[in-house]
């Protein structure tokens, strides 16, 4: 078990920072899905109630902390071959701690030329976590917004400051729609976003399945779905849902080879988190993926 408490220290009631989004106390006595998230992935910035929570989860849906892992390592695929494709410029919504190889800190370890990476979150614990850890990082910040208020997350002083729109961006919305309910309408955000985005932009996103044909695997994600709705409500959606969205993008994008797949089966020998690779079997059918090109 993991003790230390992360970025963040002890205390039970945290206050944080420079911007009036920060000045908010952070309520620290309920578990938080960004640090319940970092500790599936093995890291450091959770907190016991987190851990507790975490194990609860597991014990109704073992698979939970694999596919974090999965998502993880399909991420980090996603922003090599963004790289690959010449693209410097990272905006990633919904992005929870950025620990864990997240992000800035893979680009760090494939690349010496300058890039830049927006972060967007709504949750004000994971914002502060993540302005605490970029503190000294002067090509990566912090947007805090909802994620569904597009012209918001362009128009921040943050996003503005270190994103050139007129330049390829790769947005990434990963393990994030889930948490967009049925009343909003993500295809629209999505091709909001996508409409605001230069030529050589990359759309990428991962989203659980509702779609898991074994009944028992799915009886156990559901389990773990109520249980997770007392921190935050989620969504399950299908391959036909995510397919739709990416065709939603309009005619000036292209959904990449291998189209809308399990996690373990996007451009699998880029590059793989080890335990990802040996687990990939029993996590396989719980998450859809894609990555769409806008043309050139
Ligand atoms: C499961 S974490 C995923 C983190 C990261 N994308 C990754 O793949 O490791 C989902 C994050 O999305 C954030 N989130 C959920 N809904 C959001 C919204 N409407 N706007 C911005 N962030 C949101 C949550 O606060 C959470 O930190």
């Amino acid at each position: 078990m993991r003790s230390s408490e992360g970025a963040l220290g002890t205390r039970r009631t945290a206050v944080l920072g420079r911007s009036s989004h920060s000045r908010a106390k952070l309520d620290v006595d309920r578990p938080n899905p960004g640090r319940v998230y970092d500790w599936f992935l093995g890291g450091n910035s959770n907190w016991a109630i987190d851990r507790v929570f975490g194990q609860r989860l597991l014990g109704m849906w073992p698979q939970a902390a694999g596919v974090a892992r999965q998502n993880r390592s399909f991420m980090q695929r996603v922003v090599t071959d963004a790289l690959d494709a010449g693209i410097h410029q990272f905006l990633d919504l919904g992005s929870g701690i950025p620990t864990m190889g997240n992000v800035h800190e893979i680009l760090q370890l494939r690349t010496s030329e300058p890039v830049r990476v927006v972060y967007v979150e709504c949750d004000p614990v994971a914002a502060a976590h993540t302005r605490a850890y970029l503190q000294h990082t002067d090509w990566a910040g912090v947007t805090q917004a909802d994620l569904l208020n597009w012209r918001e997350v362009l128009a921040d002083v943050t996003t503005q400051r270190l994103l050139d729109l007129d330049q390829p961006v790769c947005l990434l919305a990963v393990s994030a729609l889930q948490f967009v309910g049925p009343d909003d309408n993500i295809a629209d955000v999505l091709r909001r976003y996508g409409s605001e985005l230069a030529p050589g932009s990359r759309i990428a996103l991962s989203h659980f399945a509702s779609d898991v044909p074994d009944p028992l695997s799915r009886a156990a994600m559901e389990r773990f779905r109520t249980a997770y709705g007392a921190i935050k409500p989620v969504w399950l959606r299908d391959r036909g849902t995510i397919t739709d969205w990416f065709d939603g993008l309009g005619d000036q994008w292209t959904l990449l080879n291998p189209g809308v797949a399990q996690l373990p089966d996007w451009c699998p020998d880029l590059i793989a988190h080890p335990k990802a690779t040996a687990q990939a079997e029993t996590e396989r059918p719980y998450a859809w993926c894609g990555v769409a090109a806008h043309d050139n």
